[in-house]
């Protein structure tokens, strides 16, 4: 099996060649000012790692129990990448990108979505001309801990490419020879030593943010402002981290927390996000039945209906989410996670909901969670990264000392055990964003139309359902085409002063990728205070679009693209027969991908775009088949 064998090469051409930087390779530890014992070691990256920009990339360390209003009896070291904007980094507003999951690391948005380079098939880093650092400063973090590059204890341990969970090296030591248990050094996989709710995390996260933006040596700008933009299960770490924000700084203008610092926070901005389970949670076999529109049908009428009586039926997932509800709002109104009656009743809720409401559509094994037009083996986008990530070099440029977890399934599992997707804070994540938009924040909630796991739909409802000071006025504002330079719209959008809601045409979940010109007009319109549909004009508090109470604009999907199957991540790329045959030693493997065998025929679904295709398709026994030709061009 080959395991990057070029990257290495590429790479000393990298470190040995013109662009090295005299220091790059040490690490600068700066012990924090304002938190007794929390310290931020940075150190530059070499141009080139990711693009040509000014980066740092590091941890943010905080020993047991040293955070504030935390109890923590294991240590924290929490992971960033900080990248200087391309255009005036020393007048740029900071832009910090969060990834969802739970568990899930920014590195995925960072090499696929919205970061400065993506990595193409030969493993070699590439310019991303739509880079969120055009005109930002990013910030990228890996959270909760346990996330991505960040740590809580160092662990050897083995990364089962089966199913992507890491195991803690037993005292029998390392299978050897096993093809698909790769050693490395991870964190502890204890459950115990992460956040384990959305409120949890923001309090971790503020403690975050509080010492890197005091300590941080390198945050150069005049313009002290902070935005969040996030994905998924940003949809509740958006309005939960920025409430939590202004709550404390309320706390410190009143003097109640002292040496803390007020965080200058300006913009949300939410991609594909699931706020609220309750809200949000029909909308799913609703999308998958026929409320998408690309006319595919995710779920036949009966799983449809089946999905509605789970939902309604008593002691259906709404009791259920309503009795969790209930027992949280009395006994664990801070989320906490530490009471069990909540958990117990929570976690039976998400559960519920997940596997009878949602899992329809997921268990037919059809089309796309992040795409009703892919197949549900998704290939889209790439995972080359992750090649990437795992080698050596590549760690030293960045200075970690840890293997990459791209999504934790022990922070998964710690949401999981305290029920967290079915639960709300004390305020409610719908009363969260109201109250950011009453206090003047920017929140702009932006949906690719093609995902399923948080889909527009449900975003939409999630948007009128927001009520702030103008939600009336929201409500009435009609949706507007989204103009860019392109002879298409990009997409329609209902916007009121500072609250805009956009469905973004032709996009999955994870919409910078899909539609990087698109996300990035709909970043910087946001930031700049312009409206979104055009970009063109300032907006005040009295702007409004105007156009139909509804998008109904009907689209045809593209091709399905073919499955190219991932080494590193056989569970959502692979077919059983290439998962069968990497774990016999006989698949072939090129760069991380599985060149041979092929997927069984049949294994994806094809759209019959025409005539001729279904024609095609029928002679091929409805199957779609793919050519090793097909896999080369991608
Ligand atoms: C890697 O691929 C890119 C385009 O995909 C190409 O420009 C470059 O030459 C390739 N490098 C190597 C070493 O194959
Ligand atoms: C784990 O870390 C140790 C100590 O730094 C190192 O010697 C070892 O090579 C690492 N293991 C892997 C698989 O990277
Ligand atoms: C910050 O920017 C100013 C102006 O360009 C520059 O003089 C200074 O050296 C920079 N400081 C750091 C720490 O990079
Ligand atoms: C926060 O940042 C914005 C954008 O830079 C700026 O206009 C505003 O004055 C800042 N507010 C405070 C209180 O510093
Ligand atoms: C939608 O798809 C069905 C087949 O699944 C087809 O009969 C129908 O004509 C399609 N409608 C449109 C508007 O394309
Ligand atoms: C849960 O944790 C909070 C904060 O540490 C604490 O105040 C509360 O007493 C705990 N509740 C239980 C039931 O342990
Ligand atoms: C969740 O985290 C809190 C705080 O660390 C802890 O007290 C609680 O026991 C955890 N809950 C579960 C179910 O592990
Ligand atoms: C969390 O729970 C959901 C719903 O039961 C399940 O599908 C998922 O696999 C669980 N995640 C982990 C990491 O255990
Ligand atoms: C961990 O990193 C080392 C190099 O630092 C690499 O050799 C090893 O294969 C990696 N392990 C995994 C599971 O990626
Ligand atoms: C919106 O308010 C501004 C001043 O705040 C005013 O100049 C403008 O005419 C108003 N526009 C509309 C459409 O009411």
């Amino acid at each position: 099996m080959h395991l990057w064998p070029r990257i290495s090469l590429l790479w000393l051409g990298v470190s040995g060649g013109a662009h090295q930087t005299v220091g790059s390779d040490k690490t600068t530890i700066i012990y924090s000012t304002i938190f007794n014992g929390a310290s931020v070691s940075e150190k530059e990256v070499p141009a080139g790692v990711c693009g040509e920009a000014k980066s740092y990339a590091g941890y943010v360390n905080f020993p047991p129990n040293s955070m504030i209003d935390v109890t923590h009896d294991y240590p924290i070291h929490t992971f960033f990448w900080y990248f200087e904007s391309k255009k005036d980094p020393e007048n740029s507003p900071l832009v910090i990108w969060l990834n969802g999951g739970p568990g899930a690391s920014s590195m995925f948005g960072l090499f696929t979505e919205n970061g400065p380079c993506y990595i193409n098939r030969n493993l070699t880093s590439e310019p991303n001309p739509w880079s969120w650092n055009k005109d930002y400063n990013m910030l990228y973090i890996d959270q909760p801990v346990q996330t991505g590059f960040s740590y809580d204890i160092i662990t050897k341990g083995l990364l089962d490419l089966e199913t992507g969970n890491i195991i803690p090296e037993s005292p029998n030591g390392t299978p050897l020879g096993n093809p698909t248990k790769i050693p490395g050094n991870f964190s502890s996989q204890n459950v115990e030593s992460t956040a384990n709710t959305t409120e949890n995390a923001a309090r971790h996260f503020w403690n975050f943010l509080q010492v890197w933006s005091q300590d941080f040596s390198r945050r150069n700008s005049s313009d002290g402002s902070i935005s969040i933009w996030t994905e998924s299960y940003g949809g509740r770490y958006g309005p939960s981290f920025a409430a939590f924000i202004q709550q404390q700084n309320a706390r410190i203008q009143d003097g109640s927390l002292p040496d803390a610092n007020v965080l200058n926070l300006t913009t949300l901005g939410i991609i594909n996000g699931c706020v609220d389970l309750l809200v949000q949670e029909t909308s799913a076999p609703e999308f998958a039945f026929d409320k998408n529109a690309y006319n595919i049908s995710g779920i036949t009428s009966n799983e449809y209906a089946d999905a509605l009586v789970a939902y309604s039926k008593q002691d259906g997932c709404q009791d259920k989410i309503l009795n969790c509800l209930h027992l949280g709002k009395s006994l664990d109104p801070r989320m906490y996670g530490n009471v069990t009656e909540v958990n117990k009743a929570c976690e039976d809720a998400s559960d519920f909901c997940q596997n009878e409401v949602e899992g329809p559509y997921i268990n037919r094994k059809k089309w796309g969670f992040y795409d009703i037009a892919h197949c549900y083996l998704d290939s889209f986008p790439g995972n080359e990264y992750l090649g990437y990530l795992a080698d050596e070099n590549i760690h030293k440029a960045l200075g970690v000392p840890v293997n990459y977890t791209d999504i934790s399934s022990t922070v998964g599992r710690a949401f999981n055990l305290t029920g967290d997707y079915a639960r709300r804070n004390s305020h409610g994540y719908l009363e969260n964003i109201a109250s950011l938009l009453d206090s003047g924040i920017r929140v702009a909630m932006v949906y690719g139309d093609r995902d399923y796991a948080c889909n527009w739909i449900g975003g939409e409802r999630i948007s009128l359902g927001v009520g702030y000071a103008q939600s009336n006025e929201f409500n009435l504002a009609g949706y507007a085409d989204v103009i860019t330079d392109d002879p298409k719209p990009a997409g329609q959008v209902r916007q009121h002063g500072l609250f805009s809601f956009t469905r973004v045409y032709q996009s999955g979940h994870m919409v910078p990728a899909y539609q990087p010109k698109a996300a990035y007009q709909i970043l910087h319109r946001t930031m700049q205070n312009k409206d979104i549909a055009t970009g063109k004009i300032p907006v005040t508090g009295n702007y409004s679009t105007s156009g139909p109470y509804k998008s109904t604009t009907n689209l045809k999907a593209p091709p399905v693209p073919p499955v190219v199957c991932y080494l590193r991540a056989m569970p959502g790329t692979c077919a059983k027969n290439q998962i069968d045959d990497v774990k016999k030693g006989t698949a072939l493997i090129k760069d991380g991908v599985i060149v041979q065998p092929l997927p069984q025929a049949g294994t994806c679904p094809t759209l019959f775009t025409s005539l001729h295709e279904e024609m095609q398709s029928k002679a091929d026994g409805e199957e779609n088949m793919h050519t090793l030709d097909e896999l080369e061009e991608l």
